[in-house]
């Protein structure tokens, strides 16, 4: 039956040495796609660990791509290396992103920057990358987006990152009605609190710190990653355009 099989789709992830990026990269693995695996080359020794745990684990290729995503230089490098290493691309996660905690009226130009940059210039640059090769190939493909809880409901000491958060549920919208006629889908994936990952960590610190309730739902990336399998999936075909929660009823859209 080797022969009539259709050939393994082939996965991005990027910030995927920790946290919710580096569950997506195993769980896509266990669903039987290749991956490359993306982080800051600082973290070039986590992101082999995943490489290495991933082969030995799922029997499927991994390979690392280290690169920044919001140097558009460095996206189009990952795309073309995963392309050249792996034989193509179906599936783009743009996971990367951080968090800073700062009140409005403390908020520097170089913070506003630095969120936006990683968070919606990033996000920006791997849709486009993504999608230039997805085009290219002619076979589909699956756009997903790290949006946040904060990208559909302000937060106190937020307002940088759910600035840049709402701007991923705006470009994800727009790049679903441009692709759609080459059968890629674009959604966006909204946790509200995960723990075990740095900004989790960080999530915990501020609430103790401005006093706010610490009994709010949370959960572990797993929960992230089986969404992101799911609308990774060819059966996802009719979700476009959307940007899902999963915050345990915290906020209702
Ligand atoms: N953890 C949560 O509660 C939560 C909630 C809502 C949204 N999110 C979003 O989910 C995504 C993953 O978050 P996480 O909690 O796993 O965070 P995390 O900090 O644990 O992991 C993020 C990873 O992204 C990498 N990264 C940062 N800047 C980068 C850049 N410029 N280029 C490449 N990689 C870069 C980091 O090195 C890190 O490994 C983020 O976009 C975040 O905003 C997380």
């Amino acid at each position: 039956m080797g022969s009539l099989e259709s050939p393994k789709r082939i996965a991005l992830i990027t910030g995927a040495a920790q946290g919710i990026g580096r569950s997506i990269a195993f769980r896509l693995a266990e669903d039987g796609l290749n991956v490359a695996v993306n982080d800051l080359p600082s973290k070039l020794a986590e992101l082999e660990a995943v490489v290495e745990e991933i082969k030995s684990s799922t029997g499927g290729q991994a390979i690392a791509v280290t690169g920044d995503v919001s140097r558009e230089g460095d996206v189009k490098a990952m795309v073309t290396s995963v392309v050249g290493k792996l034989g193509g691309l179906d599936v783009m996660v743009a996971n990367a992103g951080i968090t800073e905690f700062r009140s409005l009226v403390d908020l520097s130009v170089e913070e506003w920057d630095r969120n936006m940059a990683i968070n919606g210039r990033g996000v920006m640059l791997c849709y486009k990358h993504a999608a230039k090769q997805m085009i290219e190939q002619g076979r589909g493909g699956r756009i997903i987006g790290a949006c946040s809880q904060a990208g559909k409901q302000g937060i106190p000491s937020l307002p940088a990152y759910a600035a840049s958060k709402f701007a991923v549920r705006g470009l994800t919208q727009c790049a679903a009605l441009e692709l759609a006629p080459h059968k890629i889908t674009v959604n966006a994936y909204a946790p509200g609190a995960i723990i075990s990952t740095n900004i989790g960590e960080q999530l915990d610190q501020e609430r103790a710190r401005l006093n706010m309730p610490m009994n709010i739902p949370m959960a572990q990336p797993e929960v992230i990653a089986s969404l992101v399998s799911y609308i990774a999936k060819l059966e996802s075909y009719f979700i476009t355009g959307q940007t899902i929660s999963a915050n345990g009823g915290t906020h209702c859209d």
